[in-house]
């Protein structure tokens, strides 16, 4: 796209400028190409703590600023910012435990750093929220209205209970300074530039199929999950955060796929696209790992007419070659 074509902010002959906070890391990078097709100006804010350089590697437009900054510290000044994208956060179940502190504060300081970015040039703020908000859910599928059931004291909490807590500073912002935030609650995503050592479930089975390892289980394979392609899932970040204020504008939308399957029959379809030997290994259910999840995601689709279009077998396709890439290079 040219420069020409670029989305101007209204009244001015200005280029959008977002600022894409985790633009390194496997969602980020992928907002971060949407928004480039889409003309906008975009800086990244990342510390590489789980983002990867290689992940904006391939970006040629000289719209790209990339700078390596940790969130939990201010932000550095801008001339102007007119949307604040907050994706920054492991978000890793391997990493709950042992970067519990650095999590709990990206959710926390990251949080108020980018709303107060967003304050400070009047420009609208999107926060990457999470399907853990509602724990181990006592209502299926989950809806945004539900309020969730999370052990404050589990080895989970310092991820789930700062999401919490970067939902509510969102809300308390929005309040007090009257600002334009949407949530995003995002359900679990996959896709190219996964990190295979991630430790959720779809890159643990495709590292192990392509290996000719066994799947590992955890628990008897019943718990169940939906799978969304990550270009889906940028799509419907893009539709919330683009919407008009009227209709978006301190909101909170779930946004996943509503394509519900269980653990084992997961292995069954992993197994059915990988060409491998593997077989099956059992452990035992990590502690509070929840045993259903399936967004509601009527508020969207009704919304803003997005739902998921990739099937969970087709995301699986076009994910392959990305981790047989990984695998051979790492
Ligand atoms: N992928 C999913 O299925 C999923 C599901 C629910 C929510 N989310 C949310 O979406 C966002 C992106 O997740 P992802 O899967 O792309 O994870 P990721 O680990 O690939 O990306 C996170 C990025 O944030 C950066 N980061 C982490 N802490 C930072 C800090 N303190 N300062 C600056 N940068 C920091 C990392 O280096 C990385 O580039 C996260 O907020 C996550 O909680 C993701």
């Amino acid at each position: 796209m040219s420069e020409d074509e670029s989305p101007l902010q209204p009244g001015t002959e200005r280029i959008m400028h977002a600022v894409v906070t985790g633009g390194a890391g496997f969602l980020g990078s992928h907002l971060v190409d949407s928004l480039l097709e889409d003309g906008f100006r975009v800086t990244v804010l990342d510390n590489y703590g789980s983002g990867r350089e290689e992940n904006l590697a391939h970006v040629e437009s000289s719209r790209l600023t990339v700078q390596k900054h940790d969130v939990r510290d201010p932000f550095p000044e801008f001339k102007t910012v007119d949307v604040v994208y907050h994706m920054a956060s492991r978000a890793s179940p391997e990493d709950f435990t042992s970067h519990a502190v650095e999590i709990a504060l990206t959710n926390s300081q990251g949080t108020k750093h980018a709303l107060e970015c967003a304050r400070d040039h009047d420009a609208r703020a999107l926060i990457a929220s999470t399907s853990e908000v509602y724990g181990n859910a006592g209502e299926h599928p989950q809806s945004e209205t539900y309020n969730g059931n999370v052990n404050i004291r589990g080895p989970r909490a310092p991820y789930d209970e700062s999401k919490r807590f970067s939902e509510a500073l969102a809300v308390a912002y929005e309040r007090k300074y009257e600002m334009d935030i949407r949530t995003a609650r995002i359900f679990n995503t996959f896709g190219p530039r996964m990190d295979p050592n991630d430790g959720r479930v779809v890159p643990n089975f495709l590292t192990q199929a392509l290996r000719g390892e066994d799947l590992t289980i955890y628990g008897d394979g019943s718990q169940t999950r939906s799978f969304c392609y990550v270009s889906d899932l940028i799509a419907g970040i893009r539709a919330i955060a683009d919407a008009p204020a009227e209709v978006a504008a301190g909101d909170v939308f779930n946004v996943g796929n509503t394509e519900e399957i269980s653990i084992q029959e997961l292995t069954d379809v992993i197994l059915d696209v990988v060409d491998t030997d593997s077989g099956m290994t059992y452990k035992p259910l990590p502690q509070d790992d929840p045993e259903v999840r399936r967004p509601d995601i009527s508020k969207i689709t009704s919304q803003f007419d997005w739902k998921p279009s990739i099937s969970l077998r087709t995301g699986l396709k076009r994910t392959i070659p990305y981790f047989e890439q990984r695998l051979t290079d790492d």
